[in-house]
């Protein structure tokens, strides 16, 4: 999908086929250097779509996003100080110069999109030319002469995985980061949460129903497919949450391997704290930069087993982010949070469902890269409440 104003935003195979990487830890064995996958007509129209400066005016603008990252920079500073970092995907330049500000030896920032050659004047306009390197190409084809400290770099989505960007920030670890180097951000988790919401419902559908007294019900079916037939991108607050929310995927960037995020495939189970009218599920992510690799973790991409979330047995969700050290930066774009331009992603149903106050909601959603697009999101979403089970299937495209 590409964003509102015309540009994009901005996926079990649990090790189902495991490959050795490169400066794997644990003493496993080294395996060549990864080759670059072919570049499509469609990864050439993404990296158009980011030479246009509004997303990147966006971004930028996005004080949550910038300013976290800034401070994930300085609070990392120590590890970044006379080091080689690689900002893969740095559009205007800006985490690159935060680097090369914070103490950087060289930063090698990669965009395939033509917003390098303004990233190229920014660099020099700020004298910073023999710290950053600029490179115009794709991350998977460009070539340097060292291995690098840190990788950084903002590649996520709406839905976490939609752009499919991650992808190459594993080629580029697997290719270019020294083994025990710093990936900022280290982790990110995507979680989903059933909502209601009827001021949606009553301004998209049952407006039809009574137009200066005229009965235009007979536009519901085109209202209902025309409003939510696709994800939105929307705002909601912590009043449409009808529970606390379910992790469906969290990505460990040390360790996850592009194939294990070409179809992910979460269950989840809530109980609705209220009763509601329940218009379908609102999807969030967070990253966290948590600094270097934690070689006790054997993480790479968790799927949850069905969790349940309800009043009392939320301590699966408590214990994840409760015993986080308090040190650890965290970019949320959850609805409780201060607001970010990936605002939430809402999967409507074309019919609410009224649920009872501790009914049960549970099912499971899919989360696969397109075979047509593989920066397009097909979105499998099963759902049982009240003994009735549903399926909705669409594409973030
Ligand atoms: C979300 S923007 C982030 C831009 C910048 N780092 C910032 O924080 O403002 C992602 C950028 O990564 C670039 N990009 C995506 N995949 C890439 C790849 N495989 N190689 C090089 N650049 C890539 C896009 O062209 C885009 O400019």
């Amino acid at each position: 999908m590409l964003h509102g104003n015309g540009y994009y935003r901005a996926g079990h195979l649990r090790s189902g086929r495991p490959r050795r990487r490169r400066g794997a830890p644990y003493g496993q064995q080294v395996q060549e250097r990864p080759s670059a996958p072919p570049c499509t007509e469609y990864d050439k129209a993404y990296f158009e779509a980011y030479a246009h400066i509004g997303i990147h005016e966006e971004m930028i603008k996005d004080h949550v996003r910038t300013t976290t990252y800034r401070a994930a920079i300085m609070q990392y500073q120590d590890s970044i100080v006379g080091k080689v970092v690689m900002d893969v995907g740095c559009g205007t330049g800006i985490l690159a110069i935060f680097c090369a500000l914070a103490g950087a030896r060289r930063v090698y920032a990669v965009d395939a999109s033509e917003i390098a050659f303004q990233a190229s004047e920014i660099v020099r306009s700020n004298n910073l030319s023999d710290k950053i390197v600029v490179l115009h190409g794709r991350v998977e084809d460009i070539n340097i002469e060292e291995m690098v400290d840190v990788i950084i770099s903002e590649w996520m989505g709406y839905l976490l995985l939609y752009e499919s960007m991650l992808p190459s920030i594993i080629f580029a670890r697997d290719k270019w980061l020294k083994p025990d180097g710093l990936i900022l951000p280290s982790h990110a988790t995507l979680y989903m949460a059933p909502i209601t919401h009827n001021d949606r419902y009553r301004d998209s559908i049952d407006f039809w129903r009574n137009v200066y007294g005229i009965d235009m019900s007979a536009m519901l079916p085109l209202a209902k497919q025309c409003a939510f037939e696709e994800p939105c991108v929307e705002t909601i607050t912590g009043e449409n949450v009808l529970t606390w929310p379910s992790p469906v995927v969290r990505v460990d960037c040390y360790a996850v391997m592009a194939e294990e995020l070409e179809s992910v495939t979460s269950k989840y189970r809530f109980t609705s704290m209220m009763q509601a009218r329940l218009h379908g599920f609102a999807f969030w992510f967070d990253v966290e930069f948590d600094g270097p690799r934690n070689v006790s973790s054997t993480e790479h991409l968790l799927l949850p087993e069905t969790s349940s979330w309800d009043a009392t047995s939320h301590t699966y969700n408590s214990s994840k982010k409760r015993t986080k050290s308090t040190e650890t930066i965290v970019l949320s774009t959850a609805p409780e949070d201060a607001p970010t331009h990936w605002q939430q992603t809402l999967i409507y149903f074309y019919d609410p469902i009224e649920v009872r106050k501790d009914q049960c909601i549970e099912g499971s959603i899919t989360l696969s890269q397109s075979k047509e697009n593989a920066r397009f999101l097909n979105i499998r979403l099963e759902y049982s409440s009240g003994g009735r089970t549903f399926v909705k299937e669409t594409v973030m495209r």
